[in-house]
């Protein structure tokens, strides 16, 4: 795959954070085919690595074993060769899994305001952590608590409510910027390993 010109290109995998709702899936997969690169959904991942849904994992094992096994998975993705990665919205709160992707990524926050989160999500019933509660309260918890972590990623960029394709765009644009300004991750040797201008 090639990436299309005037797309920046980059040489370690792009990872997506935020909160469920913020349009981690469907930004990463059109950066990707933009980008040339493979698109990976680390939830899809876990899923068939489990051979069950999420809701189910929840269900049958609890949601730390869920965690345990999204940690795994994460890391066995991040050693394939770049791609663009969407993660589930808890997965950025791991210490190690953060670590990990600070390691061999470029982490992208897509952040997004409550309302349209809620409008988002509400669309389906697949995410057991909001299953059964109040949406808008649980999401503004989860908004409270891991904001900040969010705020860790390497570029932070405003989802709004339009077309998702004015949202690569952003993306693309803050890429480039982080590639010009030729920054990497703040722990790694090699400022070049990861972006080529
Ligand atoms: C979760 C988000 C979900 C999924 C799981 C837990 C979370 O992914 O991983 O239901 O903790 O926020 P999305 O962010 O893709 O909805």
């Amino acid at each position: 795959m090639t990436a299309r010109t005037g797309c920046p290109r980059i040489d370690c995998s792009i990872v997506f954070v935020g909160l469920m709702g913020a349009g981690k899936s469907a930004i990463g997969r059109r950066l990707a085919s933009r980008l040339g690169m493979p698109f990976v959904d680390a939830d899809d991942e876990i899923e068939s690595a489990a051979g069950c849904s999420i809701s189910d994992i929840f269900e049958l094992h609890g949601e730390a074993a869920f965690r345990d096994g999204e940690r795994r998975v994460i890391a066995r993705l991040l050693a394939r060769p770049p791609h663009v990665l969407a993660t589930g919205g808890g997965a950025f709160m791991d210490p190690e899994t953060r670590a990990a992707i600070r390691e061999s990524g470029i982490s992208v926050w897509l952040r997004a305001e409550l309302d349209l989160l809620v409008s988002r999500v509400s669309r389906r019933n697949n995410r057991p952590l909001l299953a059964g509660g109040d949406t808008y309260a649980i999401l503004q918890r989860l908004m409270a608590e891991r904001h900040p972590i969010y705020a860790q990623a390497d570029i932070v960029v405003e989802s709004r409510d339009g077309p998702h394709e004015q949202t690569v765009e952003t993306v693309l644009g803050a890429l480039r910027a982080h590639v010009e300004a030729g920054r990497r991750q703040p722990d790694s040797d090699s400022s070049s390993a990861c972006i080529e201008a």
